[in-house]
């Protein structure tokens, strides 16, 4: 077995066998990026998985929301297995919403990922009150058949609505290409998606949770910090008027 950092290593094989079953053949693997974790695709001759090494420890809270949101019917992949540092989830195939927004500025992407954070703040509660995503970001979201699948749910946790969807704005509005008249747009068009399912006014409460999303991804983009605080700093005043 080679072992640079990008193949999986012995543990995460017998993680495979464990989630699978003990004589699964795996027939190709590939690395996928990621910040946090490490993360592979996995084709074997059971069934493509996503196998995520967790660096944070949390793949257990990531397979419990994961669950916990299946079974309120909410689109995210099914958890086939968990230990304290591997987690192995079904597959999703489908395109990447961040290609979606950015690239085919898809409105039936924007509208569904708003409808799934509805979904995912009315449904999901614990204690009376709403579990958030923390991780609202267009790379954690895939468009399969016309539906919104969103992965990354290792930080969920008892928050503020807004800042999922300030967040989220902020994915789509702070990417390239960055504050084009079609980013605003797309972005209400997420809003829009929200408060149809959800029935709650977001499109003026979100804004300052917008700017706040878009100063804390400014710190990770040194050349871009000044227009994104020129953004953040209108959007405090309100949505600007782009005609
Ligand atoms: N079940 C899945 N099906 C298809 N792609 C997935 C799945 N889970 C994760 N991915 C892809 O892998 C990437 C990294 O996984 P993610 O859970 O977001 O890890 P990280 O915490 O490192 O960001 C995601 O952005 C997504 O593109
Ligand atoms: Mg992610």
């Amino acid at each position: 077995m080679p072992s640079d950092h990008t193949s999986i290593d012995s543990l995460g094989i017998d993680v495979l066998k464990k989630a699978l079953n003990q004589r699964v053949v795996i027939t190709r693997s590939r690395i996928v990026p990621s910040n946090r974790n490490r993360v592979w695709f996995v084709e074997t001759d059971v069934r493509p998985v996503v196998m995520k090494r967790s660096f944070t420890g949390r793949s257990p809270v990531e397979f419990e929301t994961m669950l916990l949101a299946k079974k309120a019917g909410i689109d995210v992949p099914y958890p086939l297995f968990m230990d304290k540092h591997y987690l192995v989830t079904e597959f999703i195939a489908g395109e990447s919403c961040d290609l979606l927004i950015n690239h085919m500025f898809s409105h039936d992407a924007a509208g569904g990922l708003g409808r799934w954070f509805a979904a995912f703040h009315e449904r999901l509660e614990s204690f009376g009150r709403p579990l958030v995503m923390a991780d609202a970001t267009l790379q954690n979201f895939i468009m399969q058949d016309d539906r919104i699948y969103g992965f990354d749910l290792e930080d969920a946790s008892h928050g503020e609505p807004l800042d999922d969807l300030g967040q989220m704005a902020a994915s789509i509005l702070g990417s390239e290409p960055f504050f084009t008249p079609i980013k605003f747009d797309l972005c209400f068009t997420m809003l829009e998606g929200y408060e149809d399912e959800s029935g709650l006014e977001s499109l003026e409460s979100v804004r300052p949770y917008v700017a706040k999303h878009l100063r804390n991804s400014a710190r990770s983009k040194p050349l871009f910090r000044r227009p994104f605080e020129k953004v953040a700093q209108t959007l405090e005043r309100g949505w600007p008027s782009l005609a």
